[in-house]
């Protein structure tokens, strides 16, 4: 299998993107597959360059057997050469990404997609913002992406 590059992108880099990072990453490494993939998280915006994922979502992960280690970080024009595939979390992260590649770079090299393109449970068609709700909305991100990660991980490999 040829290896594949995998960037999961979302608004801060704090919740669900590096969520999206932490399952295709625990299920690649139970399928045998982590020598395969290059997998890494970013987000839009900037404001939380550096920090560690949202202590909530670490810890709604860490009950589930996932671990967070990614710092945020922002996308940038290197990505649009580097990744196979750039996973927006939602259509706004969807309509940033297409926005900023067009003024940043003119690399076709990614294939840009939306997470939930790939569900299979769940009804949702974006992966909703947890960021400024209760802690019952980080396990119901983490539901939706346990199946639409595992779905983008079939289709694509
Ligand atoms: P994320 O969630 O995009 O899933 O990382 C958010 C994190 C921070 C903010 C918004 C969404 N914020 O406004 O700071």
């Amino acid at each position: 299998m040829k290896k594949q590059s995998v960037l999961f992108v979302c608004l801060g880099n704090i919740c669900r993107s590096p969520a999206a990072e932490a399952i295709f990453l625990d299920l690649i490494n139970k399928k045998g597959l982590k020598d395969y993939f290059i997998v890494d998280s970013a987000g839009t915006g900037s404001w939380h360059i550096g920090k560690k994922a949202d202590t909530r979502m670490r810890i709604a992960s860490h009950k589930r057997g996932l671990e967070i280690l990614s710092k945020a970080r922002q996308i940038n024009s290197n990505d649009f050469e580097k990744f196979n595939y750039i996973v927006a979390m939602d259509d706004s992260n969807f309509e940033n990404i297409i926005d900023l590649k067009s003024q940043i770079s003119s690399s076709d090299f990614s294939s840009i997609k939306k997470i939930q393109n790939f569900r299979s449970i769940f009804q949702e068609i974006e992966v909703p913002d947890p960021y400024f709700g209760g802690d019952e909305g980080f396990e119901h991100v983490l539901d939706i992406l346990e199946d639409s990660v595992s779905g983008f991980l079939d289709t694509i490999c």
